[in-house]
């Protein structure tokens, strides 16, 4: 029997060859929101990774939307036609069935901020920094810019970028987007009631809270055709009292599924720096499984998943539908053609190197054990 890893699924109107998802991950490398060369090789090395679905990194839906000046978005011409380079070249390599995602982001509070490797702290004033926004003007921490709440027409306009932007993923071929609604960005620092303390119709109520997500997938469904799947990367918990818990979790997902989004992927954390998480392999997988079992919505688990083994046994035991990986790719950008080794399958290499497949090449065996 084939293993479950690697048998397709069907994400709404796509199908992936399998179930191996890379998980989006920021590499602050662009330039004013256009991808560079760096990204040109990363995402052509994803492509051949064996992972059934490529998600391309947190993608700005707007220009102060960027978490730093180096993040990817896609909200001009300059902005599309640097994407669109790096995904040709990525889509000419990559291996048969591969499907592109793409995730879109606004990050609220969290944008006008250093690189990771900058220190990752608030940018001062001299280094072009930005008036950021949010649900209230509640800092993410200290030290960081107070955001404005955003006012209806700001709403309107954030949502209406989000809808040119889907169109623009569209125009670029990528047949899956990813809502980005958890980490701490805006959509999340709308429905936590740690960072949203409105009394509108966007606060207080879980309704209320909730609003913008919904307002945000309502906006890019009805911006993309049938044949784009839609999804979002929501929050299992915030680790934190007082913060989102996996019974919020549960009833997004439905409610998300309810307009006909067609996948979510579960994370945690991001919102408040106060929160204690507890890593360790696959610990938010317990997360993914609440959502999965209780809304029925086709289900991504992340997080400290290493071994193709333990992907396996995840996908297995129904806890998720698919599998998301961030830093065991960057660790080996081959993971999908190991993995695959590893459950005993004979995973077709590009022929260019086909010569060191384990059944034909000797090497292979004494590789794995170095
Ligand atoms: C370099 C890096 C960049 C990341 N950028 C994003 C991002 O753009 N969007 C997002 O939702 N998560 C981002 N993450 C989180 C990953 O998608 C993933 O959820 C997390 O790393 C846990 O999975 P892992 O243990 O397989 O790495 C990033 C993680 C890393 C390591």
């Amino acid at each position: 029997m084939s293993p479950l890893l690697f048998t397709p699924l069907s994400i709404g109107p796509v199908e992936v060859p399998n179930r191996i998802a890379i998980a989006p991950m920021c590499q602050y490398s662009a330039h004013d929101g256009c991808a560079e060369d760096w990204h040109l090789q990363h995402w052509m090395n994803l492509a051949m990774s064996g992972a059934g679905l490529v998600t391309i990194e947190a993608t700005a839906v707007e220009r102060r939307a960027r978490i730093t000046h180096g993040c990817v978005g896609l909200y001009d011409d300059a902005t599309e036609r640097a994407m669109k380079r790096g995904l040709d070249a990525a889509r000419a390599v990559a291996l048969p069935g591969t499907k592109f995602a793409i995730q879109l982001s606004h990050a609220g509070r969290k944008s006008s901020s250093r690189r990771p490797w900058e220190n990752g702290r608030a940018l001062e004033a001299h280094e072009d920094a930005w008036q950021t926004v949010s649900a209230s003007a509640i800092p993410f921490s200290d030290g960081w810019h107070t955001p404005e709440a955003l006012d209806e027409a700001g709403i309107e306009r954030i949502l209406a970028a989000y809808a040119e932007t889907a169109k623009r993923a569209e125009r670029l071929g990528i047949e899956v987007i990813e809502l980005h609604m958890t980490h701490g960005y805006l959509v999340h620092q709308f429905l936590s009631p740690i960072s949203n303390t409105r009394t509108d119709k966007w606060g207080g109520s879980y309704e209320n809270r909730a609003r913008f997500g919904m307002e945000v997938a309502k906006a890019v469904k009805a911006a993309v055709g049938p044949h784009t799947a839609v999804g979002a990367r929501i929050t299992g918990s915030d680790w934190v009292e007082g913060g989102l818990t996996i019974d919020d979790a549960v009833r997004y997902a439905s409610d998300l599924k309810a307009l006909g989004l067609h996948f979510a992927c579960v994370s945690s954390g991001g919102l408040d720096p106060k929160a204690r998480i507890n890593v360790g392999p696959g610990y938010q997988v317990p997360f993914a499984s609440e959502v999965k079992r209780r809304s029925g919505i086709v289900t991504r688990a992340v997080g400290l998943i290493v071994t193709g083994k333990q992907a396996e046994e995840i996908l297995q035991a129904g806890d998720a539908d698919q599998i998301a990986l961030g830093r065991a790719i960057l660790d080996n950008p081959r993971w999908g053609w190991h993995a695959a080794d590893e459950l005993g399958l004979d995973f077709p290499r590009p022929p260019q190197y086909d010569r060191a497949r384990p059944k034909v090449w000797p090497g292979a065996a004494l590789a794995r054990e170095a």
